[in-house]
């Protein structure tokens, strides 16, 4: 084995868009399809998505709340190149399994509404990419309508962040009067065309620099000047500091119109990184072209209610992948074999033969399979654990019919494994005692409303008093108990967390004991 897996490895861009709602993800991913030449016409996916919600009762709360609650992936080949794109959900709350895809991608395209630059809400995930050093490409959207200036974004991006924004191409045109943009790296004009809502490719314009600065007057010039202030602080793509995500290349556009889509696309070829040997618990390069190697990094249970399955979302992390073969787990030694293996496109399934380095793959009948699950063919391998995200918000489950309690604790276990909150108990006490806990809220209304449907077994969510959380051991634990507002509980991988009542008791705990094991549980 061989050099084919390298040269597949290589042809691959594994990447997730990230964005604030409304910023335009949606649209610039079925822009992608669209340029990649997947879709004859734009609007496809939504039309594709609308489908499915009308024939699959799946997610009955993606169709109400109109968000995208399970990631899925998508594969395109654009330029000779295979690109995976992982979808993350798209909603103004944090939740876990958008960190959990970032821990699947090599690289992320971050969208940005120009009008509104970087929203709170969505500033933790930025920082989660920034903090994890994963390559970054920034696309400042919807420039065919007044947005705010582009020095101003850049210098947000750069203050909230902690990203040197390296503009490749930058707007030419005051905010509400676009022109098109200037490449930077080769001093052409690309002139911006309104098309009626992109729904075919944007026919593109290029006009050498002498030209534009006859035809586009003082906009042009005004450009230039803000170039060279960028030049004066070298704000140039930087491969290097980009790929140790220190810088992000900036690209300006409008996703609607398809303006700027295709700079979107090549700089995914040409800067973003394939796939590299990824390293293992004790920090040892898998070779690519070792044996196969993957991990799990989402698990999705009654995806197609009339099946009742699991599908453990795994990404290839070396060798080529093959369907029928036996994959062993590490962490319980089992063999699984992987006769059903599938891409998944919403509920939409597809057979995959062959998978590689990048490769993203749903394994269908995964019972055994657990989020941050190592799995190889021959060679052992274990992979870091998928972080765990330190939850913020707490709750409590009251079941609402006394006589489900058996499809209560079934489907409590079943969604803490996969993930969907993180189910917090006391060994002395039963499953209706346990705290629930995640990063934001939706996910307990996402743990509610599956527990209704897929379980037969509703109940209340009820907000839980408590405002930190810390790992802890056992003896830590003997004293914490000791004091009133704080509860010690047992996660799911079996490490003890205390939870405090009061952020304040926790600070007087820290400063007045400092032997006791109180850990903040690390995020990215
Ligand atoms: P999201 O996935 O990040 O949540 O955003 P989405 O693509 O759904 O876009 C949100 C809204 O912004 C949509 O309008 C979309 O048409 C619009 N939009 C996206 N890109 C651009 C752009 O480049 N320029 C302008 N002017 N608008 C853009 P909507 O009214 O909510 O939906 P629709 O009726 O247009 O489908």
């Amino acid at each position: 084995m061989s050099a084919p897996v390298v040269d597949e490895a290589n042809r691959r861009r594994t990447f997730a868009i990230i964005s604030h709602p409304d910023a335009g993800k949606t649209t610039l991913t079925e822009k992608f399809l669209l340029y990649a030449g997947v879709l004859g016409e734009a609007g496809a996916v939504k039309a594709r998505s609308g489908r499915r919600s009308a024939t699959s009762d799946w997610m009955e709360m993606e169709q109400k709340r109109g968000i995208s609650i399970s990631s899925t992936a998508l594969s395109f080949e654009y330029r000779g190149h295979q690109l995976n794109l992982l979808d993350t959900p798209g909603h103004r709350d944090f939740s876990e399994d958008t960190y959990r895809v970032l821990s699947a991608v090599d690289a992320v395209v971050m969208v940005l509404d120009s009008a509104k630059g970087i929203e709170p809400q969505t500033l933790k995930l930025f920082e989660v990419c920034r903090s994890r050093n994963l390559p970054v490409i920034t696309f400042l959207n919807k420039y065919d309508r007044p947005g705010r200036e582009p020095l101003e974004l850049l210098d947000e991006i750069e203050e909230q962040i902690g990203l040197r924004p390296t503009p490749a191409t930058w707007p030419v045109g005051i905010s509400g009067e676009f022109r098109g943009v200037v490449d930077r790296r080769t001093g052409e004009f690309t002139r911006f065309t309104r098309t009626t809502r992109g729904t075919a490719i944007a026919p593109e314009e290029i006009v050498a620099a002498a030209s534009a600065a006859a035809e586009e007057g003082s906009a042009w010039e005004h450009a230039q000047d803000e170039c060279g202030l960028l030049d004066a602080v070298e704000a140039d793509v930087d491969l290097p500091s980009f790929l140790a995500g220190e810088s992000t290349p900036v690209f300006v556009g409008s996703a609607l119109t398809n303006f700027g889509v295709r700079h979107v696309l090549d700089a995914i070829v040409e800067l973003a990184p394939a796939p590299q040997p990824r390293l293992d618990v004790a920090g040892l390069p898998r070779p690519l072209d070792g044996d196969c190697s993957a991990f799990v990094f989402k698990v999705q249970a009654n995806m197609d209610r009339s099946h009742r399955d699991r599908i453990a979302f795994v990404r290839i992390c070396s060798g080529r992948f093959e369907r029928g073969m036996v994959l062993i787990c590490h962490r319980t030694g089992k063999p699984f074999a992987t006769k059903y293996a599938s891409t998944v496109f919403g509920a939409e399934r597809t057979t995959v033969d062959e998978a590689y380095p990048g490769d993203v793959v749903g394994l269908v009948n995964a019972t055994d399979l657990n989020i941050g699950d190592s799995l190889y063919e021959h060679v052992p391998v274990e992979f870091p654990p998928i972080p765990r995200f330190s939850p913020e918000v707490f709750a409590s489950a009251r079941p609402l019919d006394t006589g489900k309690s058996k499809q209560f604790r079934k489907g409590l276990a079943q969604l803490d494994e996969e993930g969907v909150v993180q189910v917090l108990r006391d060994p002395d006490m039963g499953d209706n005692a346990a705290v629930l806990a995640a990063v934001g809220q939706l996910q307990f209304d996402v743990f509610a409303d599956r527990l209704d449907v897929e379980f037969n077994a509703p109940i209340e969510v009820l907000a839980a008093p408590y405002e930190s959380i810390r790992l802890t051991d056992d003896q830590s634990a003997q004293r914490l108990r000791e004091i009133g507002g704080i509860r010690v509980l047992t996660r799911g991988d079996g490490r003890l967390v205390a939870l405090f009542e009061s952020r304040y008791r926790l600070q007087r705990i820290e400063n007045d004991e400092p032997d006791l094991v109180l850990d903040h549980i690390i995020a990215g």
